[in-house]
């Protein structure tokens, strides 16, 4: 331990740190200054931007041991006041460049030290500035962000007021469609917008730091979980297992249709038996801090006898591929589409035919934000659950069974939540936090690293799409045939839908009047499929939109004109038969 001083925001601190802690978690966990947010804390994403002695640093890479003495550090808070906000943290309030917010307070810091060095960039050195300190923003686009360092620079210029810059509503009062500013924005232009990493530094004395034993391989059987050693290390309060699991022990997917194969209940809360894909949660340390949850965690001995992996659907789908989920087979859900006349005939008359096949990949969501939450017993004796859900009400349903827990004795609560995009309408840490804090009956709380959180959160799922069209002469498609595969991953919530998804959408947009296609959804043991935006778009619009091109392309014409040809005119119907 070093004693150290240091300018904070413009006021001398003498302290004690460690020297291998980061400035980062030196500014957030000594001084609870939690406008520093960790992303990547890996200097990837900009989010943990501040100033030291004038220059933008990415504070969780900057160990404390390189931090000079009596450094001036500026954060967040030293810089605007909710009363006396900076015209950077005006300008992005105006421009609507603080969205979900969790990237906000880094970019204006490193936007703050741009102005000071320049004060008039052009827009091409406010992009170049944040690519070279490594800003990354998942919600803006970057436009708004670029808008807001320009409107800010002529107001420290002199050049325009504060004030210009604010929408006001007119005479009409009119707000939708114009740049009113969300009721958040002052809250996430100065940190003192709380996200679910910042609520858990907040936690009372005596809260419980959890890690998480995870499977490192995708597929597993489980033959012994040996915790006595990690439940000697330091500060380790309990180490839970499946053992300490009250209720069911699973998530229930809800699954949508009957014709499901699967009964739903295939996610475990804590691995029993099986380790269905990497990153599966085997166990949970409790202790006093997280540095001492995660070293015991690294002490959990799990015996386990590997199993082939099938990491794709066509793998999974191999006749002798076993069964994921013995008893449930691997292709699981199967979706047909029936529109107008059979088309075997039509295409043999076709004039032109085009036939490809199309993968469209797994994609992670990749928020700035990673999964975090806590929990605790209120004053009513609910167990309470504070996350990034954005389907709380869902949720509820989805981990009450497992849990064991009488559903008016559960409540969840969502944080303000640095983006999702789609992974938190799926259950992530809810039925962990919920088993650990029954399990210990104190306050509990898991911030995921962002490897975890790209590890074990849901993705978008992969499609495999074989697609035909059969053409006139003219170019008007006269029938469509479609083979899709959704590879899943190992869980099966919402899979059912994701690939009812494919028959409405593929082809979708043109005017095709006879159509059969089949759709199977498939478990994998790759990162299990949660919804993202535009839900069962992409696998689809991939293959019907480039088919079109390989046609135009066969018959020479241009594409957007053919397109033109075949799009919806009154009276059309879509592929599954909607006006
Ligand atoms: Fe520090 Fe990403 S760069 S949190
Ligand atoms: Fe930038 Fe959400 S506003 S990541």
């Amino acid at each position: 331990m070093q004693k150290r001083i240091l300018k904070i925001n413009g006021v001398e601190r003498t302290f004690i740190a460690n020297p291998d802690k980061t400035l980062a978690s030196v500014l957030r966990e000594q001084f609870l200054l939690t406008g520093c947010k960790i992303g990547c804390g890996t200097g990837q994403c900009g989010a943990c931007s501040v100033i030291m002695d004038g220059k933008v640093v990415r504070s969780c890479i900057v160990k404390m041991n390189r931090v000079p003495d009596k450094a001036e550090i500026l954060t967040i808070e030293g810089l605007g006041t909710p009363e006396d906000l900076h015209p950077l943290q005006v300008s992005w309030i105006a421009h609507g460049a603080a969205q979900c917010g969790f990237c906000t307070t880094g970019f204006i810091m490193s936007s703050k030290a741009l102005l000071d060095e320049n004060k008039s960039p052009t827009r091409e050195q406010v992009r170049d500035w944040f690519h070279k300190n490594r800003n990354a923003c998942r919600c803006t686009g970057y436009k708004p962000l670029v808008d807001a360092v320009m409107d800010a620079a002529s107001v420290m210029r002199g050049e325009k007021k504060k004030e210009d810059l604010l929408f006001k509503p007119g005479a009409d009062g009119k707000i939708i469609g114009t740049y009113f500013q969300r009721p958040s924005a002052v809250a996430k232009v100065t940190g003192t917008w709380d996200f679910g990493a910042d609520g858990a530094l907040q936690m009372p004395e005596g809260t419980l730091r959890l890690a998480l034993v995870q499977a490192e391989v995708s597929h597993a059987l489980i033959k012994n979980i040996d915790t006595s050693e990690a439940e000697k290390m330091p500060g380790v309060f309990k180490v839970v297992t499946h053992k300490d699991v009250k209720g069911k022990n699973a998530i229930t997917g809800l699954i949508t249709f009957p014709t499901n194969k699967g009964d739903g209940w295939d996610r475990p809360i804590l691995c029993k038996d099986k380790v269905f894909q990497y990153g599966d949660a085997i166990a949970i340390v409790c202790a006093d801090t997280e540095a001492n949850a995660q070293a015991a965690a690294k002490k959990v001995k799990v015996d386990l006898e590997v199993l082939p992996a099938y990491m794709s659907a066509p793998a999974a789908m191999a006749p002798d591929a076993i069964e994921i989920h013995p008893g449930t087979p691997n292709v699981y859900y199967e979706q047909g589409i029936v529109k107008g006349a059979d088309t075997k005939p039509l295409m043999e008359k076709a004039t032109y035919t085009v036939e490809d096949d199309f993968y469209c990949s797994r994609q992670p969501h990749l928020t700035i934000e990673p999964d975090c939450g806590y929990a605790y017993f209120d004053e009513e004796g609910r167990l309470t659950i504070h996350s990034k859900s954005i389907g709380i009400f869902l949720h509820h349903a989805m981990i009450c069974p497992g849990l064991g827990i009488e559903p008016d004795k559960l409540r969840l609560v969502q944080n303000p939540t640095g983006g999702t995009f789609g992974y938190k309408f799926s259950p992530t840490m809810e039925a962990l936090l919920g088993v650990a804090c029954m399990a210990t009956c104190r306050p509990v709380s898991l911030v995921y690293s962002m490897y975890q959180h790209i590890t074990y959160t849901g993705k978008r799922s992969p499609g495999f799409v074989n697609l035909k069209y059969g053409a006139d002469k003219d170019g008007k498609i006269v029938a469509m045939e479609s083979d899709w595969v959704i590879d899943h991953g190992p869980y099966s919530e919402f899979g059912d839908l994701l690939t009812l998804r494919q028959a409405q959408f593929i082809g979708a947009g043109y005017d095709i009047a006879n159509i059969r296609g089949k759709g199977q959804t498939v478990c994998t043991n790759h990162a299990w499929g949660s919804a993202f935006r535009a839900y069962g778009s992409p696998q689809s619009f991939l293959a019907s939109e480039i088919l079109i091109d390989e046609l135009a392309e066969k018959m020479g014409v241009d594409p957007f004109e053919l397109r033109y040809k075949n799009l919806y005119r009154p009276g059309a119907t879509t592929p599954n038969g909607c006006e």
